[in-house]
């Protein structure tokens, strides 16, 4: 299973959660490969620093870029789930890895900047899905506030309820200090100690990938 994680936006939380799926299918014992698709290299860096810190499980990981629906395919033949991880703006990576992979998972924040680049995502999708009609969109909120007066995310989803193109992940992602300090340490959230923030990645794998 190939899931792709892309958006127009940049800082919505890619990387964060392409390296917390990976992880958290990894300490399931799934087999799983990280592909990291954006020069910047986070996803690269942290799984690297897990190899190098000793950090079980090790998750194998390499860069790719330009056109990377060949290496995609390679990669699902030999893993049970690739997860790509692409830069925060419309690339040719994000648009190729969307003609083979079975899941897009598009992480934007409650805001209307991030909010504003949907309708060229949706339409960036919704080709891809003509060559590629298995492909399946969730939109993931992230980096929503923990604060119960804010109300962002009801305005988010009530505008999110235009696109239907996309499914609208029930699971929100928080903004949480867990994500920003376990990352910069080669780990995910599941090895972490925020209860939260695990059990919310451990909710989104099941909503979206096992769902
Ligand atoms: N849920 C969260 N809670 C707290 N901090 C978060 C969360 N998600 C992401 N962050 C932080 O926000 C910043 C941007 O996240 P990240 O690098 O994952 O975004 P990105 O979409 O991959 O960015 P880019 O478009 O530059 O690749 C990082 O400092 C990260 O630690
Ligand atoms: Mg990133």
């Amino acid at each position: 299973m190939i899931i792709l994680i892309g958006s127009q936006k940049g800082g919505c939380g890619k990387s964060t959660i392409a390296v917390n799926i990976a992880a958290a299918l990894a300490l399931k014992g799934k087999d799983v490969f990280l592909l990291d698709a954006d020069p910047q290299s986070s996803s690269m860096r942290w799984a690297q620093d897990r190899l190098d810190t000793e950090i079980n499980p090790h998750i194998p990981h390499a860069q790719a870029s330009g056109n990377i629906h060949q290496t995609l395919k390679d990669l699902a033949s030999k893993y049970e789930y690739v997860i790509a991880d692409t830069a925060g703006r419309d690339s040719r990576e994000l648009r190729t890895g969307m003609t083979v992979a079975n899941i897009l998972i598009s992480p934007a924040r409650p805001s209307q900047y991030d909010l504003d680049t949907l309708p060229h995502l949706a339409e960036v999708y919704s080709q891809a899905k003509d060559i590629n009609p298995k492909l399946s969109g969730f939109l993931v909120l992230n980096l929503c506030p923990t604060n119960p007066v804010i109300k962002e995310v009801a305005a988010a989803q009530e505008f999110l309820s235009d696109y239907p193109e996309f499914k609208l992940a029930s699971t929100l992602v928080y903004d949480r200090k867990a994500y920003r300090d376990s990352i910069s340490e080669g780990k995910s959230v599941l090895e972490w100690s925020d209860a939260k923030a695990k059990h919310e990645i451990e909710a989104l794998v099941e909503e979206i990938i096992h769902g």
